[in-house]
């Protein structure tokens, strides 16, 4: 079964990328012209129909600051979906701000399963933790884990609220042998969360080429993509990116 109206989750971290590439010392001196503001492109993804703005805070700062949090939180409209570490100093940042989701991810090599998802059965007691301070916030978790039977049984029994499969390794191997068994490997993933309760979310390397398949993945809530959109806003403007690929997303092919 194709999934339909998939939402589209836009991770705005490049355009921070790019801001910290000219201003990392001092990102944001509103007294000097600081560009781009990863909250701008934020705010016209959104107006192009983005359904959430992903933003991922990383425990090294290389790309999204503490402040662009908490100014996004103050100004988007449509859910937050922040994307973090599973660590106590992590935790109490999303405590504050209250994203409508937490998406925990690795963020060292010890963490990571196979193809690069969180290792939810390794961490299991550190992510349980983790979920329960984000439900006694009300805010949602979501486990970002490789489409492996294990461990989209562990997020079902940690009881997260959304598992996101890891489509890197789909993404990899698209134009070369091996895309269809990573495309049966994320289908078999995402009926087997959505059979334990779980949302099903999917990202990373969809591209407006491999869209088209990856699309294919049934019981899909919600898919984000940044890499792509950002680099494609470059040359046709943010609104025309997002409308692009949302289109692409829900089968209006051109
Ligand atoms: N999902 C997760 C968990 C990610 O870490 C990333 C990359 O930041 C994405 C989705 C988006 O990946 P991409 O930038 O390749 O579209």
């Amino acid at each position: 079964m194709i999934s339909q109206n998939v939402l589209l989750g836009v991770n705005i971290d490049h355009s921070a990328t790019l801001r910290q590439a000219r201003y990392r010392e001092n990102p944001l001196d509103r007294g000097r012209m600081v560009e781009p503001d990863p909250v701008d492109f934020a705010l016209a993804a959104q107006r192009a129909g983005a359904d959430g703005i992903t933003l991922h805070l990383r425990e090294d700062r290389r790309h999204i600051q503490d402040s662009d949090v908490y100014r996004m939180i103050e100004m988007i409209q449509v859910p937050m979906n922040l994307e973090m570490a599973a660590t106590e100093e992590m935790a109490k940042i999303a405590c504050e701000v209250k994203p409508a989701v937490v998406l925990l991810v690795p963020e060292s090599r010890e963490e990571v399963t196979t193809e690069g998802g969180l290792d939810v059965i390794k961490h299991q007691s550190r992510v349980k933790d983790v979920i329960a301070a984000m439900k006694a916030n009300g805010i949602a978790t979501s486990l970002f884990i490789d489409p492996e039977a294990a461990q989209i049984d562990m997020a079902a029994e940690l009881e997260a609220e959304f598992v996101e499969l890891h489509t890197g390794a789909f993404a990899n191997v698209f134009y070369g042998a091996g895309m269809d068994e990573e495309l049966t490997k994320l289908k078999h993933g995402a009926v087997r969360a959505h059979d334990a309760g779980l949302k099903v979310n999917a990202g990373h390397g969809i591209n407006y080429s491999n869209i088209k398949h990856a699309r294919e993945i049934p019981w899909l809530h919600e898919m984000n993509i940044g890499h792509s959109i950002v680099s494609r806003s470059l040359f046709v403007g943010v609104n025309e990116a997002v409308r692009e690929m949302k289109a692409l997303m829900n089968g209006i092919y051109r």
